[in-house]
């Protein structure tokens, strides 16, 4: 049998919990030490945890050369510095996104992973998401047809940050999904925000992204709507998706309608365009836990010395970098920002 694989976490507030949860009942990790400056939330893990050992300090875990990899769970200010610290001390390094809040901080902490010959991965989860795959296959094998635009909505009430605005948050979802639903990185953008919560930090933005042959993503994020969606929409000239993520059970939509172009019975070269309708088929996928996939695939990176992350630190300072540009443009009013 193969060794499990060693953990840390730091931060177990809304999300760090889940990775413990994830890592306890794991087959080839376990979970050794959590780390969090609270200790109000240290105590409520620590019960039902006994052979896990909490302290408020990371360097308890930094110090401990017994633990091999180390998530990071804590808000996105602290990643960068906490990240560089682990992989100095020659930690694997899981961080949750953003990596980072400007894109160089992301180049350097990946320069410090290659140096240190350690694995760098971000937690971009939906590029483990079976239905984002499923899309991202459809759209590779031009299955929709041409790709003629794109939708997200992500917005509902809170959780309300102060470290970083709703673009950081919760766009480098839809950046990211964006980009690897086309295959390439946008190259410019027009995004405009507003700060009705706290000032200076926008909790509402409209973002434009235009990737290449102008197909256009159009991203919709807010922490103050009062209705939950998670919405991802692709309208292709054959066929539309619609990965709807509050539901449980119809979460993939394949919409067989859509425009069409039906040559009249009039003159020689005349058409009209029309709607068509269509089928509307929901496939039947596996739906396993995208943050278990997400994972294994980090521990999978780390046994096997050839494995390079899908979401490795390149991937995530395209993201990074995406956001920067958008924030740009949101300073700007709305002007257009190259990529
Ligand atoms: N992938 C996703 O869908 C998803 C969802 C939610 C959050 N996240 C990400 O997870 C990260 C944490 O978010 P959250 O919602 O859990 O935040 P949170 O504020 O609820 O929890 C962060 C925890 O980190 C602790 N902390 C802060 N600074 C620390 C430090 N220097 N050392 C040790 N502990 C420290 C805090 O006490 C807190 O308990 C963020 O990067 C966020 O973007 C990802």
């Amino acid at each position: 049998m193969q060794s499990k694989v060693n953990f840390g976490l730091i931060g177990c507030g809304y999300w760090g919990p889940n990775f413990i949860r994830i890592i306890q009942n794991s087959r080839s990790a376990k979970l050794s030490r959590v780390c969090d400056t609270d200790a109000g939330r240290l105590s409520q893990f620590a019960e039902r945890n006994e052979r896990v050992l909490f302290s408020e300090n990371i360097e308890d875990i930094i110090n401990d050369d017994k633990i091999e990899a180390v998530i990071v769970c804590t808000p996105v200010q602290s990643h960068f510095e906490i990240t560089k610290k682990l992989l100095l001390a020659g930690k694997h390094v899981l961080c949750e996104k953003p990596l980072a809040n400007t894109s160089a901080h992301c180049e350097e902490l990946d320069r410090i992973a290659n140096r240190a010959g350690k694995k760098l991965m971000v937690g971009h989860v939906f590029e483990y998401n079976a239905v984002v795959l499923h899309m991202k296959k459809l759209i590779a094998a031009h299955d929709i047809g041409d790709v003629l635009y794109m939708q997200f909505a992500r917005m509902g009430l809170g959780p309300i940050r102060k470290d970083v605005n709703v673009v950081f948050d919760l766009a480098s979802h839809d950046v990211s999904i964006a980009a690897s639903l086309m295959g390439a990185q946008p190259i410019s953008v027009i995004a405009n925000g507003a700060c009705f919560v706290q000032p200076g930090i926008e909790d509402v933005a409209f973002i434009q992204l235009e990737f290449a042959n102008q197909v256009f993503a159009n991203i919709n994020v807010s922490w103050i709507d009062p209705i939950k969606q998670r919405i991802v929409k692709v309208v292709g000239s054959k066929k539309m998706l619609l990965f709807d993520d509050v539901s449980t059970t119809e979460k993939l939509k394949i919409i067989e309608a859509g425009k069409d172009y039906q040559v009249s019975s009039g003159d020689f070269g005349s058409f009209q365009l029309s709607t068509k309708d269509g089928e509307v088929i929901i496939p039947n996928l596996l739906h396993p836990e995208p943050l278990i996939e997400e994972f294994n695939h980090f521990v999978n990176c780390i046994k096997n010395k050839d494995l390079v992350p899908v979401t490795n630190a390149k991937h995530a300072t395209s993201v990074v970098t995406t956001l920067e540009a958008i924030q740009s443009s949101i300073h700007n009013k709305g002007a257009k920002i190259a990529i």
